[in-house]
């Protein structure tokens, strides 16, 4: 096949795929290259959406083995798990919805091929598809949207089995009796929690001083503090150095910061360490696009690279590696192509865990602006003093604002609470609207509802939250 288009889009996944159906309803004749045999990358098939299925299934399971009891519910018997029947409908999940964006490029004309895409020319992508043809593809503009992939650690190589990463944490057959999770970030505290929810022991193994790096330290430690009494096994300021299969077990060696090295025998490891940018077979060296020290494919404000005809968005440029990040700057990539788009504030983008509670953030935490000299105030509401949060059992945690000392501009949210990755939502607005503390003060909110909590919090950043 040999076809010239408007836009080559390379990667089919939320950074991809959106940008394919925003280009094509901007009028381009565009075609979407993916390996894979499902659209929807990592998020669809191996990320985001089968973690929060299985994480809902798993919270479940935890209130039917008695968090439904303090509301006068009795389940009678035992509680059984059937983690085959959990894990077909996690699958029917993705299936549903990776045939969705299916139906979404026939809808909006948006033509799907299968196969590695290499960049042959500056406006030249070749792909082999699995029956070994290439196929020759020419495009005024190629939009890389290839996204990441699991980082590897030194001295602990994957082996799908044993040694795996959140794609086989995902779908393990049988519950991990011991499971180790190397890193403490957002996969290492989700799937932990699913898979201690159905009856692993969870060892965590985090480099740095606490869970979540990089979020405010104040939500850390109350996380924490949190996961510890839910059953995690925290082993922080340690790294995991190597590890030996031994059989159908592993030995990680731990080196913690201060102390001996220790041995930690487990059934399995998986390796949560961070993602990297997924570029190899693209053929970047040989267009004269050199990758940054970390990897990223460098891009202007455009999204451009250094050949104007070839565009970058999502995970391979850097920046937060998020789903909802790589779909704005696929949607704005294309955008500006026609002349329209707006900015993507990478100081905008909410990021979310989503354990119980939930964790979100947005902007600024109070480490970086102390460490800039920049004057804030902090608002900070909890939910034990919420009605919403009280009526449903949800009282664990709190909302904090953080707001410009002089402007009152809100500079950034911290939230650890029940749907705190919904409660965001206004806040990232709110910040989008450049609005203040005392413009989300006065705005009205429902009763009873959680999100009253964010309001509360908005007035306690002048002192004059109503209901503490
Ligand atoms: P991460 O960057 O969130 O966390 C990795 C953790 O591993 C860090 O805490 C780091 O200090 C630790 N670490 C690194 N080397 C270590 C070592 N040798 N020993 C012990 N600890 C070590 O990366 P993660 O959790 O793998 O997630 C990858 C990406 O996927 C992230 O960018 C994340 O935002 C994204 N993601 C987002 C989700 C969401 O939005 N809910 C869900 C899952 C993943």
């Amino acid at each position: 096949m040999s076809e010239t288009c408007d836009l080559i889009v390379i990667g089919a996944g939320p950074g991809g795929y959106v940008a394919a159906i925003r280009a094509a309803q901007l009028g381009l004749k565009t075609i979407v290259v993916e390996k894979g045999p499902n659209l929807g990358g990592t998020c669809l098939n191996v990320g985001c959406i089968p973690s929060k299925a299985l994480l809902h299934s798993t919270h479940l399971l935890e209130m039917a083995r008695g968090g439904l009891a303090g509301h006068g519910i009795r389940c009678g018997g035992a509680v059984e798990v059937d983690l085959d029947a959990m894990m077909a409908r996690k699958q029917r999940i993705v299936t549903q919805l990776t045939g969705g964006i299916d139906f979404l490029f026939k809808k909006n004309k948006v033509t799907r091929l299968r196969g590695l895409a290499t960049l042959t020319a500056t406006d030249t992508v070749t792909v082999l598809d699995d029956a070994g043809v290439r196929h020759q593809l020419q495009g005024k503009n190629i939009l890389i949207a290839t996204g990441s992939v699991p980082a590897a650690l030194p001295g602990v190589p994957f082996d799908g089995q044993r040694v795996v990463s959140s794609t086989e944490a995902l779908a393990f057959s049988q519950v991990p009796g011991r499971l180790a999770i190397i890193g403490a970030g957002v996969i290492g505290l989700e799937l932990g929690s699913v898979w201690r929810r159905l009856g692993s022991a969870v060892t965590v193994i985090e480099f740095t001083d606490n869970v979540l790096p990089g979020m405010d330290g104040e939500l850390r430690k109350q996380a924490a503090r949190i996961f510890k009494k839910q059953g995690l096994q925290l082993r922080l300021s340690t790294s995991a150095e190597a590890m030996e299969v031994r059989g159908d077990e592993v030995a990680l060696t731990l080196k913690p910061a201060v102390g001996e090295p220790e041995s930690l025998v487990v059934d399995k490891v998986l390796v949560a360490v961070g993602r990297v940018a997924c570029t190899q077979s693209l053929g970047l060296e040989g267009l004269g696009i050199a990758l940054d020290g970390r990897g990223f494919i460098p891009v202007d404000g455009n999204y451009r690279t250094v050949v104007p005809g070839i565009l970058a968005i999502g995970d391979v440029i850097g920046g937060p590696m998020l789903a909802h990040k790589a779909e704005e700057e696929g949607v704005c990539a294309v955008e500006r192509l026609v002349g329209q788009g707006g900015n993507v504030h990478w100081n905008r983008i909410p990021g979310v865990v989503y354990t119980d509670p939930e964790i979100a953030a947005v902007g600024r935490t109070e480490e970086s602006l102390n460490k800039e000299g920049i004057a804030y105030r902090v608002g900070k509401f909890p939910f034990s003093a919420n009605s919403r949060g009280r009526a449903v059992d949800q009282t664990e945690g709190w909302v904090k604002l953080l707001a410009d000392a002089d402007t009152d501009q809100i500079l950034g949210a911290h939230i650890i609470g029940p749907q705190a990755g919904d409660l965001i939502a206004e806040v990232v607005l709110a910040m989008e609207s450049d609005l203040t503390a005392e413009d989300m003060a006065r705005t009205c909110h429902a009763h009873p509802s959680l999100a009253e909590a964010v309001k509360e919090a908005a007035l306690a950043v002048d002192g004059r939250a109503l209901h503490v």
